[in-house]
């Protein structure tokens, strides 16, 4: 890396401190969410699958989930969540430096889920992407902005996190169908003025590739068979192999959650409130064991939404802002693993 200066330097814009220069922080601003209208309970489930209220609630903790209406697609899901959260920060679609949308179920493959976004809510011509790291993708997502903040290359980014999985399920596979729910969460993160205690204070990101096949869709990309493309529709669906990703969200989950805290200089005992991903409460359950914290510390919305994956986080912390479960000043850890499998884990004041 020879020649190259540290960004702060480089860039200019950090603060000034009795001479000495230091980069700017990014805080979430503004948050926003969206759950479409329809709700599915477990026994809506179990009146065309083998299964029942007992079982979902019990194995999952799931109580119901939301799906979206059939004129509803992923980008009208992000847009609705992204107008409360810009509604809340008082501030309009045009100020936005960069829009990040992590999903794996956009529109369609191409293009990216976050430029249709970007026309809908009336943006200007700046960069629009989509992360796609599944379940992770919101921290993934939040990530990416709080680097940019960081390096002066922007100083307000909306992060979407946004699935339309009820699209990618195989509503007659029982292991998979009860799981998952669709919505959308957005947040605003902005570049923090000096001085503001409030922000982003560490990030974690990690991918482990040999762990690819435990959850997939096998089919429709650049490794399906040329026999097979577009006849086999089941394996255009999700397959997963339940326990192994269960056991890995379980490890990835707590030592991610632990790496992020240290990388703060801080430890467990420094978070007020936990906001992870939310795939199953036995998954929560182990979590809260192995970092020695009770798990009323948790902020779950998972009964009424299911599996939202990159959009549960962002969900949670907009659920929790709006019922008081979350204050702003308050300290909280976010962690996810997700297909790929990636994970990751940010600490953030509020
Ligand atoms: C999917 C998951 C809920 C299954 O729970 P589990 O306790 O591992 O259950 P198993 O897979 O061992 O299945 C136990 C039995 O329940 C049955 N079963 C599975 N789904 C069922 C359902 N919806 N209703 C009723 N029975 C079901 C299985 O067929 C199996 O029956 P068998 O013993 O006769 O073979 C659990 O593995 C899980 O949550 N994994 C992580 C999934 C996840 O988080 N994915 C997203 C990651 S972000």
């Amino acid at each position: 890396m020879r020649g190259l200066r540290p960004l702060q330097r480089s860039q200019g814009r950090g603060r000034q401190d009795a001479g000495l220069t230091t980069t700017p922080r990014s805080l979430i601003a503004a948050t926003g969410s969206y759950l479409p209208e329809r709700v599915v309970t477990n026994d809506d489930l179990a009146a065309f699958l083998d299964t029942s209220d007992a079982w979902i609630r019990d194995r999952t903790g799931i109580g119901a989930r939301h799906v979206a209406a059939d004129d509803e697609v992923t980008s009208d899901l992000a847009a609705a969540a992204s107008r409360r959260a810009l509604e809340a920060a008082g501030v309009s679609a045009a100020s936005l430096d960069m829009i990040v949308t992590a999903t794996v179920t956009p529109d369609s493959p191409m293009p990216a889920c976050a430029v249709r976004l970007q026309h809908k809510l009336g943006a200007g011509k700046v960069p629009a992407f989509d992360v796609s790291a599944a379940c992770a993708g919101f921290l993934f997502g939040l990530t990416i902005a709080d680097q940019f903040i960081r390096a002066g290359g922007a100083r307000r980014v909306l992060v979407v996190g946004v699935e339309l999985l009820s699209r990618i399920i195989d509503w007659s596979d029982r292991t998979t169908a009860v799981l998952f729910g669709d919505g959308a969460g957005a947040v605003l993160v902005e570049r923090a003025e000096p001085g503001d205690p409030r922000g982003i204070e560490a990030c974690r990101i990690h991918s482990d590739g040999s762990l690819a096949a435990a959850l997939e869709i096998p089919a429709g990309g650049s490794a399906e068979p040329a026999t097979e493309r577009g006849l086999a529709a089941r394996r255009n669906k999700v397959h997963m192999l339940g326990q192994d990703v269960f056991r890995a969200a379980v490890r990835g989950m707590t030592d991610v959650g632990q790496e992020v805290v240290a990388a703060a200089g801080l430890t467990l005992n420094d978070v007020d409130r936990f906001v992870p991903h939310q795939a199953n409460l036995r998954i929560l359950q182990a979590l809260a064991e192995r970092w020695a914290v009770p798990l009323e510390r948790f902020v779950l919305v998972l009964d009424e939404t299911g599996n939202t994956s990159s959009a549960s986080i962002p969900i949670a912390l907009d659920r929790g802002l709006s019922d008081g479960r979350l204050c702003r000043g308050q300290r909280v850890l976010m962690s996810a693993l997700g297909a790929g499998v990636s994970y990751g884990g940010v600490l953030a004041r509020l």
